[in-house]
């Protein structure tokens, strides 16, 4: 379903998901609109969460190319080492371990667009080739002496600042000048609280679907409020979050919410934000700078509440017989198709701790490597291993 609004007198379809009422965002619109058929280089800067992503999958949406992929590279995760491979493909040999010849994500995005998210994590001896596609299309593959051309769509994201990083040295000035052709900045939540109500509404409508709710959350006028005004450092990822939590409390029978949220809700939930953020001796920076004892219990409902439903719904994939569902966790003792007894298997438990993290954050490995407490790198490394040792 489509939801059409006016931006600078033109007619556009939004996909129903993505709000954008506030004169910012409109106008923001505006430039997509106008880009998004051309190839031209789009840079996307913003705080984390205010939908860096959400605009590059909307740019290619309306490049017209969309019989070609979207390719998503996220610079940050790959080891330094495998990067160029990874971008531009390896002849067989061409390094230990390059037992086949590979495609590189550039080809892989043939007819379509190629997302390089956290460009400011590229090292710089990648930042050269990078800089060679960018002006002439060309590439070669590591190894390769055979020059080759691509003609995908380069969009590219960061949450840094990349003139800062220009520098210190650590990104390349001709590549940023280059990227920056067209530099869409998303503007930070609080920038453009007249979006916060549309959003509440939209996100609240996803999450009855996602979450099988019996109806819509109805938020008191005083807890919008709080929602309206509060910080959002985590912008509209954090706004996601909260509302997730408040959406599943309102219909817990634990509670009489009976899928009422009050601005106590609201506080309780924020205030609990603003704790994990800062620490309990600067909670008087949080809308409560004093929190009542009920207030705080109502906190460790709530987190037991969410673990709860999650475990529950957890359980129901697990039950439900599915070819493509990965099992979570095996019961100690069970026998895998070898006929070997997994239960003292550490590296297989290690690989379904770090499916059901990926699976827990909808594929996010930045959220994934984050409450797995190891670092990114590590958490794509792994999963490397798990490829090459299935193969
Ligand atoms: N305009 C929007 N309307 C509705 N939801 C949005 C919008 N922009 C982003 N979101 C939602 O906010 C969340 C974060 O968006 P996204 O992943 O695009 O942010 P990001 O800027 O790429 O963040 P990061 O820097 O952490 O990668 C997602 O759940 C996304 O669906
Ligand atoms: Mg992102």
């Amino acid at each position: 379903m489509q939801k059409e609004i006016t931006t600078s007198g033109a007619l556009q379809k939004l996909p129903t998901q993505i709000v954008a009422s506030s004169d910012e965002m409109r106008e923001l619109l505006g430039v997509v609109r106008a880009v998004a058929p051309t190839l031209i280089t789009v840079l996307l800067t913003g705080e984390s969460g205010t939908g860096k992503e959400v605009f590059a999958r909307l740019i290619h949406d309306w490049s017209g190319r969309t019989s070609g992929p979207f390719v998503t590279v996220n610079c940050g995760a790959i080891p330094e080492g495998l990067i160029e491979s990874e971008l531009f493909g390896h002849e067989k040999g061409s390094f230990t371990g390059a037992t086949a010849e590979r495609k590189g994500f550039f080809e892989a995005a043939k007819g379509g667009t190629i997302f390089l998210d956290e460009i400011g994590e590229m090292p710089l001896s990648a930042q050269v080739k990078l800089l060679r596609i960018l002006e002439t299309g060309k590439f070669t593959r590591v190894g390769s002496t055979t020059e080759r051309s691509s003609d995908a769509r380069v969009i590219a994201a960061t949450n840094r600042d990349l003139e800062l990083e220009v520098r210190a040295g650590k990104f390349r000035a001709d590549l940023y000048y280059r990227l920056r052709a067209v530099m869409l900045r998303l503007p930070p939540l609080r920038n453009r609280r007249e979006d916060i109500p549309f959003l509440i509404d939209s996100i609240l409508h996803d999450l009855v679907a996602r979450h099988s709710l019996p109806h819509l959350p109805h938020l008191e006028s005083e807890a919008i409020e709080e929602l309206t005004s509060y910080e959002w450092r985590g912008n509209i990822r954090e706004l996601r979050n909260t509302l997730e939590q408040l959406s599943v409390m309102a219909f817990s029978p634990a509670t009489s919410s009976q899928g009422v949220i009050t601005s106590n809700d609201v506080r309780s939930i924020l205030h609990r934000h603003s704790e994990a953020e800062f620490g309990y001796h600067n909670v008087a920076l949080s809308p409560i700078a004093h929190p009542q004892p009920q207030q705080s219990e109502l906190g460790l409902i709530y987190r037991a509440l969410v673990e709860l439903r999650n475990d529950i719904s957890e359980l129901k994939e697990r039950l439900q017989p599915s070819t493509n569902h990965i099992p979570l966790s095996l019961p100690p003792g069970s026998i895998n198709h070898n006929g070997i007894n997994n239960e003292l298997n550490l590296s297989k438990h290690e690989e379904e701790m770090i499916h059901r993290a990926l699976q827990r954050f909808e594929g996010d490995r930045r959220l994934a490597a984050d409450a797995l407490g190891i670092s990114e790198r590590s958490l794509y490394r792994k999963l490397k291993e798990f490829e090459e040792e299935k193969k």
